[in-house]
């Protein structure tokens, strides 16, 4: 498990515009233009701060992935995603110590298709694993 890198916390919002507006009095910058995700129904932005990156997510409609979660946790960081060149083996090995794949890992627009797959700990709730740039 070595390999893992972190590579952005992600961070549940609402409204978009002004979390980011929120963010920025805070002293992060915009790391990326809004993504929208259509397959999970979010809109995602990338801003960081002193060499750490978050994800700001919010669900572009009443379907959306992130809804439930939203209700359920408010404005909040929500999970960490680990970056790894051995996206294979390391989804293989989590699987295998107690993190239960909460979807199929799939390309993620946000990351120009790299594969990413959500999983959950009951130890340690969500983290998101991220197949590293080749
Ligand atoms: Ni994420």
């Amino acid at each position: 498990m070595i390999s893992l890198k972190i590579h952005h916390i992600g961070y549940l919002v609402k409204k978009m515009k002004k979390a980011a507006e929120g963010f920025e009095r805070l002293g992060y910058t915009a790391s990326s233009d809004v993504i929208h995700d259509d397959n999970r129904k979010i809109h995602i932005l990338f801003m960081e701060k002193d060499g750490y990156r978050i994800e700001l997510v919010s669900p572009s409609d009443e379907q959306s992935v992130v809804a439930g979660l939203l209700k359920k946790y408010k404005n909040s960081p929500y999970h960490i995603c680990y970056e790894t060149p051995d996206f294979d083996a390391d989804f293989d090995s989590l699987s295998k110590k107690g993190f239960t794949a909460i979807d199929v890992p799939a390309p993620a627009p946000a990351f120009q298709g790299r594969r990413v797959v959500f999983l959950m700990s009951p130890a340690l709730g969500m983290i998101e694993l991220l197949e590293s740039n080749p």
